[in-house]
């Protein structure tokens, strides 16, 4: 049955939820004016308020969301495993769902990343990359690897090594002196190509100044770690899969590990499983999370080459990767990370969604022909745009008017995106666009 509250209860709700819950990356006076959104039940696309009002999440629900909200065919995988194991440690013991989830995984990643360390959110998995990544250096007689580079505007999460290597001042600012400082090289981001310079032109120019930068500082980095195609937080900057084909190759000349965050792009964000498919080359690590359980359950997973895994093999204790969490490699989780991948071989997911991605991208047109709209840009599932001249404080008009048209909107400064869960219908899609349009025509 669904729960209806009154007026009264709703807002005594969210006073309940306001004196009792610190909401993440929220200032939270801001809820002074603006409220909360009470969820009480999800369904497909759409999420459910307390009132039956409905909301589009054309977010994912934070990137996290590939086939619906309560999809019966994860619900009924994760019911199962509830019936024969909720949790075990992870050290000293093993289960099914993570032994089946990591020879799965071993099959679809690019060739050679046959070995899965588990963690549970996306910047734990980045924590144990960068970890690892000195670690295996330290292991191999060059201990001085302890640097790490990454790109301007990378968003790698926000523990303190992940931090280290995210490029949001927003975030890093009140940290800095907790966190190690590392160099960041140029962003292959087209958007800041030169005029009449191709996007990937403008790749292999920033790639050149990746390979100025690790010949003269290689000695003291031990890896570099990029969001393949697709830098999200930095407003869904895209850019050309040549960056990522020249820079494993620079890597390798210099002796540094390429670590490739797909937390955000991979389970078939960009078009392919992975991101990395579409630069034909295979990275030291690839870290995975939010898409990986459909986005039901906190896993992440880094995977990782045979070359650094036997570094870590041997005799004496110390030598190996003595890093854990409590909820590492959780078998419900791992179960619904089991049950995403099925929907995948099962829908052919990845066809489906080329072809959704090109009905979109035609019935975006009068979005991408709007006079204030600019850059109109699509990788895969992922489409962004700025808008000009808008008005103050856009963002936050933008999400308060989305929601009175039944979107759930979440620009990032001005730049408006949709990166919907992958069972977005036709009909879906055309309210999205065209109240989108509504809303952008009020506020520019
Ligand atoms: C590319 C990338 N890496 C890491 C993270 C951090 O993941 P989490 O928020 O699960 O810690 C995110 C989250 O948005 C991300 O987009």
């Amino acid at each position: 049955m669904m729960l209806r509250m009154s007026a009264n209860a709703n807002s005594d709700f969210l006073a309940r939820s306001i004196s009792a819950v610190w909401h993440p990356c929220t200032q939270m006076k801001r809820h002074e004016t603006l409220p909360l959104v009470p969820i009480s039940r999800g369904e497909g696309i759409w999420l459910y308020d307390f009132d039956g009002k409905r909301y589009l999440d054309t977010v994912s629900s934070w990137w996290v969301n590939l086939f619906g909200h309560c999809n019966p065919r994860i619900n009924a995988a994760l019911t199962d495993q509830l019936g024969k194991l909720e949790h075990v440690m992870l050290a000293g013991f093993t289960h099914e769902p993570v032994v089946s989830l990591s020879e799965r995984l071993r099959e679809l990643a690019p060739a050679g990343l046959g070995h899965c360390f588990y963690g549970s959110d996306g910047a734990s998995a980045t924590e144990i990359a960068l970890k690892m990544s000195a670690h295996y250096w330290r292991n191999n007689g060059k201990p001085k690897k302890t640097q790490f580079l990454s790109l301007q505007n990378s968003y790698h999460g926000e523990t303190l090594g992940a931090l280290s290597v995210t490029d949001v001042a927003l975030f890093r600012d009140a940290y800095g002196a907790l966190i190690q400082q590392n160099a960041t090289v140029a962003s292959p981001d087209w958007r800041d190509a030169a005029n009449g310079e191709s996007p990937e032109d403008y790749a292999l120019r920033c790639a050149a100044a990746l390979d100025a930068h690790l010949q003269q500082h290689h000695e003291d980095i031990a890896a570099f770690i990029i969001e393949p195609l697709i830098q999200g937080a930095a407003g869904m900057a895209m850019y050309h899969a040549s960056y990522i084909h020249q820079a494993r190759k620079i890597c390798s000349r210099y002796g540094v590990h390429l670590i490739a965050d797909e937390i955000a792009v991979g389970m078939g964000r960009t078009g392919t499983m992975f991101a990395c498919e579409q630069a034909n080359i295979v990275p030291d690590f690839i870290l995975l999370s939010k898409g990986i359980t459909g986005g039901y359950l906190p896993l992440s997973i880094v995977m990782t080459t045979d070359e650094i895994y036997r570094a870590f093999y041997a005799d004496e204790t110390a030598r190996g990767f003595l890093h854990s969490h409590s909820y590492t490699g959780n078998p419900l989780a791992c179960r619904a990370a089991l049950a995403t991948l099925d929907i995948f071989a099962q829908d052919d997911v990845l066809t489906t969604n080329r072809r959704k991605a090109a009905f979109l991208n035609r019935v975006a047109q009068p979005l991408r022909a709007h006079p204030n709209v600019r850059n109109f840009r699509n990788t895969g599932m992922v489409w962004a745009f700025e808008v000009a001249e808008p008005h103050a404080d856009f963002a936050q008009h933008c999400f308060s008017l989305g929601l009175e048209h039944e979107l759930l909107l979440r620009p990032m400064g001005n730049t408006v995106y949709f990166m919907p869960p992958y069972i977005i219908t036709e009909e879906e899609m055309e309210l999205m666009v065209a109240r989108t349009l509504t809303i952008i025509d009020k506020l520019t």
